[in-house]
């Protein structure tokens, strides 16, 4: 057997190995449920040795007690900011400056985009992590080390044997992608919090946590951008960027260099059009003089580099009026102020309507019909209402009064927190509008051919009344229904008998429980394998499920012991609607090798014996010192023993090295290294 700091090694390589694929390159291998299993094997073998522990270990991203308050760290060196241009005329004489002060004819540049969140220094002492800091007044920031280990392109460790010096310095930006901003916005929304107006504020949010537990929570990202060391570096700023990526650390997506001034005007072009389908929000482009003796050269003013300048995009704020307050109800009953608005051009784009999120937050702005706003449009987030401005003399109308009762269904409203719901779960349209199209959607049932407009028709045709509903549709409702012919609804039928079968994951999504989203629809799916377990379990035994928490277990238990969804469900099994179970399915998946035995021979070329051995282990294979009859294969490299004729009298399978890799390969969670 390996040794158990050998099985602890191998676990952590291949979890950073998937992390990287996973967080850094967007391009993983495995699944969530055969990273869960390595990650869960590793959280397993570390409680068997916690001496064995160490501190770059992925299980110790999340840990310690929260803090009291931050400690305060001088920087190494100052954080400065940047002077801020606008216009090509304005970027073209920074360059002439910096010709000018260098006596040059032509001077390189370095340009990257302007990540739009919180620079952040980190250090890293013999290749490992040790600490990290906010920018705080630039001189002296926070020491915020627990919650920056939470971020998951953060390396703990750097790459090994790529040359890091002993002592690192490296400066980058921490932000929130626009996807995890909208979850976990939609997360808030759920439970009743107030939401993040933009993706700054949350991470900004995220990372003053003292409790590193919810940080990690939010998903922070991580662009490093600078290299501080005093070491000897590159000559130029490009490549040192290119060593941190060497070195294992994130670095911009795009960057580009420039050898005037005039290619990063480009480059400022290019990314302004592809601004609005970054999964990230960025505010212009930075342009840094390349050469690093150059960069001396020039040296700084008080609080700026005179070798850097950032090139901002327009704003993308602008002031409209509301012409009125709107109430749009959710699936969860939620209803969101929206304010509808004199249209106005915002950086392009046409915006009529901004989201006031919630009633309290109506009221905390005090926003009004009539009033002049200020409304700002980031990426692709919903239009927001940043402030409202005051115009002297302006008569204003009256404050905003929560509605009693739902716009839609007239149900009576009830406000939880600063969110005001509809009371009337069964008989709302809107609410069933929203669930179906939750149930619908590619993160629960990922059934095809279900817009909003066709299940608005479906409801207001009352064809559906609930979810179970959807299974009773036929080909000759839907062609009575406009927009559908014959093969849109066909397809439509076939989509929803294929939904039939369903993953218990995406089941339990596609449900709407309040808090149960992707990541606990699969935490409760593989920890009780069925349903009928879900439904069974009490508030207690959930509670004990490591990742759930006392609000998703009283939502879970409450929504099972709500007759009317125990009724849908049953209608929905009527119908046909099979529900897989997967406890022993996804085992059998996860350890493909279980129960195989194993002997090994002779030299393999590509990797030891106990390489060899590791890997049949960890997919659940055992390795056997001598052949028998009860033996599945024998593994023979060059110059294989007496066991290879054994193997042979005894016809067990005999694979050479090629046709062990493959049969590693073939089961793929080998496929680290
Ligand atoms: S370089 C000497 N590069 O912008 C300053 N900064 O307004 C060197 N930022 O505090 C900064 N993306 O938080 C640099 N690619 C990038 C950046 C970037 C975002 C932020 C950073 C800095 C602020 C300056």
């Amino acid at each position: 057997m390996a040794s158990p700091q050998q099985k602890l090694e191998v676990l952590r390589q291949a979890i950073r190995r998937h992390d990287a694929l996973y967080y850094v390159h967007s391009r993983p291998e495995i699944s969530d449920v055969e990273y869960d299993k390595l990650y869960r094997d590793l959280q397993y073998l570390e409680e068997q040795f916690p001496n064995l522990i160490t501190s770059d270990s992925p299980t110790q991203r999340v840990g310690g007690t929260p803090l009291s308050q931050f400690k305060k760290v001088e920087h190494e060196f100052p954080l400065l900011s940047l002077d801020s241009e606008m216009t090509e005329d304005n970027v073209r004489t920074f360059d002439e400056r910096v010709r000018r002060e260098l006596n040059q004819a032509q001077v390189e540049y370095s340009a990257e985009p302007k990540f739009d969140g919180l620079s952040v220094e980190l250090t890293y002492d013999h290749g490992l992590f040790v600490s990290g800091a906010t920018r705080g007044d630039g001189v002296i920031g926070e020491d915020v080390t627990h919650n920056l280990r939470t971020i998951h392109t953060l390396p703990l460790r750097l790459k090994e044997r790529s040359g890091f010096p002993p002592h690192l310095v490296v400066r980058g930006e921490v932000f929130i992608k626009l996807p995890d901003f909208h979850q976990l916005n939609q997360r808030l929304t759920e439970s009743g919090e107030a939401t993040f107006a933009n993706p700054r504020n949350a991470a900004s949010g995220a990372l003053r946590q003292l409790d590193p537990q919810i940080t990690a929570k939010r998903s922070l990202t991580l662009i490093c951008y600078d290299l501080m060391s005093k070491m000897e570096k590159p000559a130029m700023h490009y490549d040192a960027v290119s060593c941190l990526h060497t070195w294992g650390l994130p670095i911009p997506p795009f960057r580009q260099d420039c050898s005037t001034v005039e290619e990063a005007i480009i480059f400022h072009k290019d990314m302004a059009k592809q601004r609005d389908s970054l999964p990230f929000e960025i505010d212009g482009i930075v342009i840094k003089v390349n050469r690093f003796d150059w960069q001396r050269q020039l040296g700084e003013k008080s609080r700026s580099p005179r070798w850097a300048i950032a090139y901002k995009f327009p704003a993308r704020k602008e002031l409209t009026k509301v012409r009125a307050i709107a109430m749009s109800v959710g699936r969860t009953g939620a209803l969101t102020p929206i304010a509808m608005l004199d249209p106005v051009d915002i950086g392009g784009v046409t915006v009529s309507r901004a989201s006031l999120h919630n009633v309290d937050e109506v009221a905390r702005k005090d926003v009004r019909v009539g009033d002049t706003v200020k409304v700002e449009r980031a990426g692709d987030v919903i239009p927001d209402i940043v402030e409202r401005i005051e115009i002297p003399g302006d008569e204003r109308m009256e404050p905003f009064i929560a509605p009693e009762q739902c716009p839609v269904c007239c149900s009576h409203t009830i406000q939880e927190g600063p969110v005001l719901y509809c009371t009337g779960q069964t008989v709302c349209s809107a609410q069933l509008k929203g669930s179906l199209e939750h149930y619908v959607s590619k993160s629960a049932m990922n059934i095809d051919g279900l817009g909003k407009k066709t299940i608005s028709q479906f409801v207001d045709e009352k064809l559906v009344k609930d979810l179970g509903d959807l299974y009773t549709l036929n080909k000759e409702q839907l062609l009575r229904l406009e927009g559908f012919a014959e093969k849109s609804a066909t397809q439509l039928i076939d989509g929803l008998e294929k939904s039939k079968q369903a993953a218990l994951p995406r089941f339990l999504i596609g449900l709407g429980i309040r808090h149960v989203g992707s990541h606990i629809a699969k935490v409760l799916a593989h920890h009780y394998g069925s349903l009928q377990n879900i439904q069974e379990s009490s508030i207690e035994q959930l509670q004990e499920i490591h990742e759930i928490g006392p609000e998703i277990a009283a939502s879970v238990e409450s929504f099972f012991q709500e007759e009317r969804n125990l009724q849908v469900i049953q209608r929905m099994q009527d119908l046909g609607v099979q529900i897989q179970e997967i406890a022993l399915a996804q085992r059998e998946f996860l350890q493909p090798l279980a129960r195989k035995s194993f002997v090994l021979t002779g030299t393999l070329e590509e990797m030891t014996r106990d390489e060899a051995k590791q890997k049949i282990e960890i997919l659940g294979g055992r390795v056997m010192s001598s052949v028998s009859k009860k033996t599945d294969y024998v593994v023979a490299g060059a110059d294989p023993g007496s066991k290879l004729e054994k193997a042979k009298k005894l016809r067990v399978t005999i694979l050479d090295e090629s046709a062990f890799k493959e049969l590693l390969s073939r089961n793929e969670i080998s496929n680290f290294s």
